[in-house]
Order: structure tokens, then C-alpha cells, then sequence
């Protein structure tokens, strides 16, 4: 296993995502599981975020505890549309972060990302001092995760600053990410077991989008 790939293995996330392979679990059984996920695979991916002492007082005395250093900037880019469904466990607890939402839907026969979003407003006060947490549930072959991080590297962001976090990995993924980013760091739940032709995980959830907005077939 690559050391850069963390996976959460605990009893109440395999729970959960048994729910979402499940082919009968409805758009609510879904949505709450996979939240419920998303807050585990968000610790995990958040403790690599530098701290500081900083002066506190208790009501007993005056003691230094440990804050997320003020001095970096927090960026979480949910790729569209799967990945929002984590957007809110990292609002949560990352309040002060950047939402920055990559558009990019995958052409099925190439299977190959086409972009159709990526707005930036300003310039980021400093690229080495950014952290970014790019966020898709579903790893399968890496093509749009591959882009995703290479807009980032771009703009001068450290590949060892950055987080992919998906709830599920196929293996394509993970060698696709790991190979062109040897510092980036993935967080996951499971790693299941290929691609199918069409480029789905197996046994994976189906797909991802579609059962979260309960999208009309
Ligand atoms: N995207 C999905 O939503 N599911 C897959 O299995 C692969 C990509």
C-alpha cells in the first residue's frame, strides 16, 4: 500500500457504506449515510492541517493550546456534482475554508473529463501557505481527480498540501493519482476491487450522482 493512502477502516463506516452499496437504500437512507461517512473521512484527511500553540486562558490559569495555524488558507473543491454531497461535513468543521467547486462531467466514451467550471475570484495570498482538499466520492479511473489536483499544482500549490478525498477508490484511481502526484495524500473508505468497461467501480455504489439527487433515469 502506498504510504500516501489512508484508509478508514472503523465498524460504523463499513456500516454505512453497505448501506450505500445497496441497491434498495432510497435517495434519504443514502444521503444520511453517506454523511454520516463524510465526517470520518474528514477527520482523517483534516489531521494533517499544521497547528500552533496559541495563549488560552481556562477558568483555572493561562496555558497555551493547540489552533489550526491562522496563517494558512483553507481551500475544499468539491468536483461537481458528486462531491458537493461532502461539502457540508467540511463547512462544518472547517468554517473559515474556501468552497472552490470544479465543474467536470465524464464523457463515456473516452472517459475522459470535460470541463464546464472552475471560477476563481481573487489570487491566493500565498500557494505554499494553501491547503487543499479535493473532494469526489467515487475514485475510478483518476482522469477528472488527475486534473482536479493538476489545477492546483498550477498555481503553485505544494502537492503535499493537498487532500483527495473520495469515499471510494478503485485501484486505477489510486495508481493514476499516485503515480503523477508521489506527495499527494488520498483518504478513503474502501478500496474496491476494478473498473468495469464502462468505467464503474465493482462492486462500488453505481453511480454516485445519480443516487444522491435521486436523478431520473
Ligand atoms: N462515478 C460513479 O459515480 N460511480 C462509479 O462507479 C464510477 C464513477
Amino acid at each position: 500500500m502506498n504510504k500516501n493512502v489512508y484508509v478508514v477502516n472503523h465498524p460504523l463506516v463499513a456500516h454505512n457504506l453497505s448501506v450505500l452499496r445497496d441497491k434498495n437504500s432510497d435517495t434519504e437512507k443514502f444521503n444520511h449515510a453517506l454523511k454520516r461517512i463524510s465526517y470520518a473521512l474528514f477527520f482523517e484527511g483534516t489531521k494533517f492541517l499544521p497547528t500552533i500553540d496559541a495563549p488560552v486562558s481556562t477558568p483555572i490559569c493561562d496555558t497555551n493550546s493547540p489552533v489550526i495555524n491562522p496563517d494558512i488558507e483553507i481551500i475544499v473543491s468539491p468536483i461537481l456534482r458528486a462531491g458537493l454531497v461532502f461539502s457540508d461535513a467540511a463547512q462544518e468543521l472547517l468554517p473559515f475554508c474556501h468552497i472552490h467547486h470544479l465543474g467536470m462531467y465524464r464523457n463515456e466514451e473516452t472517459l475522459e473529463p470535460i470541463w464546464y467550471y472552475n471560477k476563481m475570484k481573487g489570487k491566493l495570498k500565498d500557494p505554499i501557505k494553501t491547503f487543499v482538499f479535493i473532494l469526489d466520492p467515487m475514485l475510478a479511473t483518476g482522469n477528472s481527480g488527475y486534473d482536479a489536483v493538476h489545477n492546483f499544482v498550477k498555481q503553485g500549490i505544494p502537492e503535499e498540501n493537498m487532500v483527495f478525498i473520495s469515499l471510494i477508490s478503485a485501484p486505477e484511481g489510486i495508481n493514476r493519482l499516485t503515480k503523477a502526484y508521489s506527495n499527494l495524500k488520498i483518504v478513503t473508505s474502501k478500496i474496491d476491487e476494478k473498473l468495469n468497461e464502462k468505467g464503474y467501480i465493482v462492486p462500488g455504489l453505481g453511480d454516485a450522482g445519480d443516487r444522491i439527487f435521486n436523478t431520473v433515469y
